[in-house]
């Protein structure tokens, strides 16, 4: 008989399965971007965050700290934080240091492991403070737990940037989900990647030390340990680039030479030069940011920036 847990892991794997071989099944090929975040592909995002060239995590938590204060007073007190893709529950605690007495916190992330001891450290750090985790799939419909007693208000926290990994009709209906979670008057405190010279945003994607490389690769391992692939990891090329017009990285994977690869009984061909399509990170002025955000219902308070304005972090009200 088998137990329930592995009944699980079989259901995720089959839906892992299912969208490896969608995915390159279409022309370009593309896999989707969350399937990075295995227990080793969030420690390497970790790792990717402390490179030289990885600048975002950085300038948005200098911002954050700088304008801490100002962001309490504008968020005010007693209220439920909601954290979208919580990781390593870092950026959060700069909040909880200057929110006056909050209800408690949600913090939301796909990498369960990764949620649980985030979580347990967090809390002997803030032993008064309700956390609530939910490892969850966040391009998902998730259903958020209401706090008792009721909070002041609801303020869902998106940072990092990861706003920018939506096609931007998805970050609407995504951000139409979060309008919907906080309710009228609820706000959202959301971290994006400002356009800038391309040299600036390709080196962050492209780090020298490679560990976007292997983090980019890992997709790949997780196909053939996960799945039964045999990708040769090796032939595949690590690419970053900036499309202007779409206003986006790209990253891909690119085959070295012509080869076929196969996934339990399926077999894929790949040209050499053929790349598989693995993510984008779109990159916005604060007009576009609020253009956008306005199509879920979501207009703007009040914005902060870095003095390089290579950041922006954003307050918005749901209406
Ligand atoms: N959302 C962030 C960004 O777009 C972080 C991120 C997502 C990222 N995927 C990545 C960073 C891949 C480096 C490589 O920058």
């Amino acid at each position: 008989m088998r137990d329930k847990r592995n009944l699980k892991v079989e259901i995720i794997n089959n839906e892992f399965l299912t969208d490896v071989i969608d995915g390159l099944n279409q022309k370009p090929k593309t896999l989707k971007p969350k399937y990075f975040y295995d227990n080793r592909g969030a420690e390497l995002f970790t790792e990717i965050c402390k490179t030289p060239e990885y600048y975002p995590t950085r300038t948005e938590i200098e911002i954050l700290k700088l304008n801490a204060k100002d962001i309490a007073s504008e968020i005010g007190d007693n209220v439920a934080l909601i954290e979208y893709g919580s990781g390593a529950l870092e950026k959060i605690q700069i909040l909880l240091n200057v929110l006056e007495n909050p209800a408690g916190i949600i913090p939301v992330d796909i990498s369960k492991d990764q949620l649980i001891e985030a979580t347990a450290e967090l809390q002997t750090m803030y032993p008064d403070l309700k956390i609530i985790p939910i490892p969850a799939d966040f391009t998902k419909p998730i259903s958020i737990p209401k706090l008792s007693p009721a909070p002041a208000n609801r303020v869902a926290f998106f940072p990092g940037s990861t706003i920018g990994n939506f096609e931007p009709n998805l970050a609407i209906s995504f951000l139409q989900g979060v309008t919907d979670t906080i309710g009228p008057g609820g706000l959202l405190l959301i971290g994006f990647d400002l356009k800038k010279q391309t040299e600036t945003l390709v080196a962050a994607y492209d780090d020298k030390a490679g560990i976007t490389e292997t983090f980019n690769k890992n997709i790949l391992h997780r196909i053939n340990t996960e799945l039964g692939g045999n990708f040769d990891i090796q032939s595949f090329k690590h690419i970053a680039r900036y499309n202007e017009k779409e206003g986006r990285i790209e990253m891909h994977l690119e085959s070295q030479t012509n080869q076929s690869v196969s996934i339990k009984n399926t077999v894929f061909q790949f040209m050499e030069k053929e790349t598989i399509h693995t993510e984008n990170c779109y990159k916005f002025t604060e007009t576009d940011f609020k253009v956008l955000a306005s199509k879920a219902g979501l207009s703007p308070v009040k914005a902060w920036n870095d003095n390089r304005r290579y950041f922006a972090v954003m307050l918005l009200r749901a209406s």
